[in-house]
């Protein structure tokens, strides 16, 4: 008993991000959560009603097509927008609509107003100074986003709030971003989002959504995103000195597995040369422990080693070995690839 009550109540604080990134294909349409007029008079029942029934649903159905038989079906949502830069037109654009409307059906509300106590309420009056700003500043993204897009308050790596805008139907967790993080708070900018009842003016639908916030469920997408492991996740990928070691590694590594030792011979000079940037610079803070720091620093002394057999034109057994266990240290950091 004391179990299922337990389950009960994680499920219920764990809520919408869990639900989303548990999806997995064929996705669902997520019920709406409240009626086409709740939202009056900020957004037309008749919006409301196209917007879900017709565009959201159109974007669940267009994904599953898409991803029917290929080789993304096993991937989760969050895994679809993380690696959205592999994916083809279909899959990214349908994804990314259905990722970024269930964010937005939840996030609005006409009796959740913004609460300077709350985590995220702090967090934003720490960040931008007051609410106000911060409206301002997403009213600002929203409008200046030429054509479709999304106007996004989203925690960075280093766990802050911050601003952003992303084209079509693009999101900050997405590897094709310039900003990365995990979005809390979503505004569609489509015309379809506004156009029944607001016609041409961008900036009216901005201001009077602005008002329509439901600062419960985003205070709750902020706490969730702060411990999400999708943070961490990004926050790997985004580390520029790791991706760029892994690049020499995969390239020399893989074809050594094959028999293939031209590549590391001809670049285990550049493979040091990643090892030593990777140890000067900056270190994501999620990583910045002892045991990665010492494995960088193994990376370093086992590409000088290997660099050395190379210029001695050692064996082809020695220097596989060598790689070898090089490859090994790399991954007590990076994990596993995933290719
Ligand atoms: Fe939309």
């Amino acid at each position: 008993m004391k179990n299922i009550i337990t389950f009960v109540i994680f499920a219920l604080i764990a809520g919408f991000s869990t639900i989303l990134s548990a999806q997995n294909y064929p996705f669902e349409l997520p019920k709406l959560p409240y009626a086409y007029n709740t939202l009056e008079p900020v957004i037309d029942a008749a919006t409301m009603e196209i917007h879900y029934s017709k565009h959201h649903a159109a974007y669940v159905k267009n994904l599953n097509a898409a991803l029917k038989e290929s080789k993304y079906e096993s991937y989760s949502l969050e895994e679809l927008m993380l690696y959205a830069g592999e994916l083809n037109a279909a899959i990214r654009n349908n994804g990314g609509g259905h990722y970024n409307h269930t964010m937005f059906w939840n996030i609005l509300s006409l009796t959740s107003p913004f609460n300077p106590q709350s985590e995220v309420g702090k967090a934003v009056v720490s960040t931008f100074g007051s609410p106000d700003t911060l409206k301002m500043l997403l009213s600002k993204a929203g409008a200046t986003r030429f054509g479709s897009g999304w106007a996004w308050l989203y925690v960075t790596t280093d766990k802050k709030l911050a601003v952003c805008s992303s084209p079509n139907q693009d999101n900050p967790i997405m590897d094709v971003s310039p900003e990365r993080g995990i979005p809390i708070l979503g505004i569609d900018v489509w015309e379809h989002a506004y156009y029944l009842k607001y016609k041409n003016l961008r900036g009216d639908y901005l201001t009077a959504i602005m008002n329509a916030i439901n600062w419960e469920a985003v205070n709750k997408n902020y706490q969730e995103a702060l411990v999400s492991p999708l943070l961490k996740t990004i926050e790997k990928e985004t580390w520029t000195e790791l991706n760029n070691f892994h690049e020499v590694m995969a390239g020399t590594f893989h074809p050594s597995e094959n028999g293939d030792l031209k590549p590391i011979r001809e670049r285990s000079g550049e493979l040091l040369a990643k090892a030593k940037a990777l140890q000067s610079g900056k270190i994501p803070a999620s990583f910045n422990t002892p045991d990665i720091k010492k494995s960088i620093n193994d990376l370093v002394t086992g590409s000088v080693k290997l660099d050395q057999l190379v210029v001695k034109k050692a064996d082809d057994k020695t220097i596989t070995k060598s790689l070898s266990s090089l490859h090994d240290v790399f991954h007590t950091i990076q994990g596993l690839c995933r290719h």
